[in-house]
C-alpha cells in the first residue's frame, strides 16, 4: 500500500543504459515526473546537465564498479526506490556465424548485467518502503526472428529471471517486472531501413515510440502496483497472423 510517505517524499531511480535509446526516454520520463535518477552507462553521458541526473559510468557485468558507482551517486540523495534496466545490446548471431565471444558478450551484459543491476539495487531499496525493478526483455524471447539466437535466447532468460526474482524479492516488497518491447523507434532500428521493410508485418503498422516504452515503464516502476513477475509484451500485435 502506498504511504504519505512515499507519495510526497522525493525518490532516486536507477536507470542503465541511460545514454541512448529506452533508457534515456526511461530517465527522462522519470525526472519529468520529478525524480533524480542515477543514469548509469559505459559510455560518458550524452545529456545536458542536469542537477535531477547524477551519471555513473560503469560496466553493468562488473558489480564491483557498478556497485561502488552507485553508491557515490546515491550519497545524500533521495533514497532508491526503483531501479529500470535497459543497457543491453542486440548483434545477430546464428548455428554458423556464433563463437564463443560473442555468446559470452552477450550473455554477460544480457543476463548478468540484470542479475548484477537486481543485486545493486535491491542493496539499497529499503525493505520497509520496497520498490520496484523493471528488466528489458524482447518479443524475440517469444516469438523469435531469424539470426537473433543467441539474442533471443537471452531475453528468454531475462523472462525468467523475472518470475525468479519476484519471488525472492517479495519478502522486501520490491516488485519485478519486465518490459518485452517489438519494434521500437531508435537509431539501431532505423539503420538501413529496417523498420520500414518491418512495418507491413506489424498488425498495428508502426513502431513503437521510445516515449510511450518509457510510459510502461513508469507504470511499472514509479509507482507501487500489485503486479509482480510479469513480462509486458509492446509489440503492437506482432504475435498474431
Ligand atoms: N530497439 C528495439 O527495437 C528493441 C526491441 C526489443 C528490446 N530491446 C531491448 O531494449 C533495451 C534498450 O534498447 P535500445 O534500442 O534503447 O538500446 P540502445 O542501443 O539505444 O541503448 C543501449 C544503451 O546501453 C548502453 N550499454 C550497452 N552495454 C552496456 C554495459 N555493459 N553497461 C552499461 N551500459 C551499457 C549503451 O552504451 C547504450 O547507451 C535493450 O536491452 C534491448 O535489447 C530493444
Amino acid at each position: 500500500m502506498q504511504t504519505l510517505n512515499q507519495q510526497t517524499a522525493p525518490q532516486s531511480v536507477l536507470v542503465t543504459g541511460a545514454n541512448s535509446g529506452m533508457g534515456r526516454a526511461t530517465a527522462l520520463r522519470f525526472v519529468a515526473e520529478g525524480w533524480h535518477v542515477v543514469a548509469v552507462d559505459v559510455t560518458e553521458p550524452t545529456h545536458a546537465a542536469d542537477p535531477n541526473i547524477t551519471s555513473v559510468v560503469a560496466d553493468i557485468t562488473d558489480e564491483a564498479a557498478l556497485s561502488a558507482g552507485v553508491e557515490r551517486a546515491l550519497m545524500n540523495r533521495p533514497r532508491l526506490a526503483a531501479v529500470v534496466n535497459a543497457a543491453g545490446i542486440f548483434p545477430t548471431s546464428s548455428l554458423t556465424s556464433y563463437d564463443v565471444a560473442l555468446y559470452r558478450r552477450i550473455f554477460d551484459i544480457n543476463v548478468l548485467g540484470t542479475l548484477n543491476v537486481a543485486r545493486v539495487g535491491a542493496k539499497h531499496i529499503g525493505p520497509e518502503e520496497g520498490g520496484a525493478m523493471v528488466f528489458f526483455a524482447s518479443v524475440d524471447a517469444f516469438a523469435v526472428s531469424r539470426n537473433q539466437l543467441l539474442y533471443s535466447a537471452s531475453k528468454a532468460a531475462v523472462v525468467s529471471l523475472t518470475r525468479s526474482l519476484a519471488i525472492e524479492l517479495a519478502e522486501s516488497r520490491i516488485t519485478v517486472n519486465a518490459v518485452a518491447p517489438g519494434w521500437v523507434d531508435t537509431e539501431g532500428t532505423r539503420r538501413g531501413g529496417r523498420i520500414e521493410a518491418a512495418i507491413p508485418g506489424i498488425p498495428l503498422k508502426r513502431a513503437a515510440s521510445v516515449d510511450e516504452i518509457a510510459t510502461w515503464v513508469w507504470n511499472l516502476a514509479g509507482k507501487p502496483s500489485y503486479i509482480t513477475g510479469e513480462t509486458v509484451c509492446i509489440a503492437g500485435g506482432i504475435f498474431m497472423r
